[in-house]
């Protein structure tokens, strides 16, 4: 993995909208790591055309450029606006990003276009099965991200536990296999790479570093929580976590009591929701989405304690 990727250590710092942004991003390719960018990566506002988040995409991806020559990589896929896609793939393209990830829409153009310009392809599938795994495969994807239920972010639709995806697919598929969901410490990482994982690929560890954007009040909730604290309500079309926020209470009562998924979505406010909850701590209107890894953040650390505690 770390030769395809021309990166040190196989540790990927995963997309995460708001939160990671250029700071973030080149920090763990100096220490490193893959950093990626995200949707809403540097930014603190609703964009208001697609011109608008093509080019601050293109000045983020920028930013990471000046900031550091080593390789990181952005998701192509936008809050699911498909008319933005092509044009995401033609600006990748241009600004020679070094990795892109394709969230499971598995498209044969996209792939060849990007193979063809030399762009390493990161396949995570939101909900892992074997046939798209294979299809990765066959359209020349370079590594397979498998996501367990203990993730944060939107969750895979089937409650399969972090450590349980893998064995349904080591063996069977011909790429280098990345897990993700849960994992924030040296430990996770041990079992992960036991369990046949050449990299893991971790979202919120690295919320609770110096570098991240994410409001102090998020990272020293995170610290004196554990998984226990964490709400888990379905929304649409996939389930969420959150830590108790005013916001998060009222959607794990509506879903505790059955409101349908639209509605609980339409509360929980999407983007603008973890804007408010994550990047500007207001718990009252906004939601705080982390995974199960939290039982084992114990400390706010740099970006370079974390990479090297996970590879000690
Ligand atoms: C706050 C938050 C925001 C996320 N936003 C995105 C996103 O914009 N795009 C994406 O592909 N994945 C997103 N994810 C999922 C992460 O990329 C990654 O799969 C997940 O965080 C891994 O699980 P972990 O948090 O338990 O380490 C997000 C996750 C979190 C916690």
């Amino acid at each position: 993995m770390t030769q395809i990727l021309n990166i040190k250590h196989p540790i990927v710092q995963a997309p995460m909208s708001w939160l990671t942004d250029a700071h973030l991003v080149a920090s763990v390719a100096e220490a490193g790591g893959l950093g990626f960018l995200a949707p809403h990566a540097g930014q603190t506002t609703d964009p208001t055309s697609n011109e608008e988040v093509l080019d601050r995409m293109r000045n983020e991806i920028r930013k990471v450029k000046a900031l550091t020559d080593k390789p990181f990589g952005v998701p192509f896929i936008v809050s699911y606006n498909f008319a933005l896609i092509p044009l995401m793939v033609d600006l990748f393209i241009e600004e020679r990003v070094p990795v892109v990830l394709d969230n499971g829409l598995l498209d044969p153009q996209i792939y060849a276009k990007f193979k063809q310009a030399g762009i390493k392809i990161i396949c995570r599938l939101p909900n892992p099965n074997l046939a798209d795994a294979l299809k990765a495969q066959e359209l020349g994807a370079d590594i397979l991200v498998l996501t367990g239920f203990d993730e944060g972010g939107t969750l895979p639709m089937k409650e399969i536990g972090s450590f349980n995806v893998l064995a349904e697919f080591v063996g069977k598929v011909d790429l280098p296999i990345m897990l993700a969901g849960g994992i924030a410490d040296k430990k996770s990482v041990q079992v992960a790479q036991t369990l046949g994982a050449e990299g893991v690929w971790v979202g919120t560890a690295f919320i609770a570093t110096k570098e991240c954007r994410a409001s102090e009040k998020v990272k020293q909730w995170i610290v004196d929580s554990t998984a226990n604290d964490l709400l888990l309500f379905r929304t649409e079309p996939y389930y969420y976590r959150s830590l108790p926020t005013e916001l998060a209470k009222q959607c794990f009562q509506m879903s505790e009591s059955g409101a349908s998924r639209a509605d609980i979505a339409k509360v929980m406010n999407a983007g603008t929701g973890m804007r408010l909850g994550m990047l500007e701590g207001d718990f009252d209107n906004g939601y705080v989405s982390v995974g199960n890894g939290i039982s084992a953040i114990d400390r706010i650390k740099s970006v370079q304690e974390l990479i090297d505690e996970l590879m000690n």
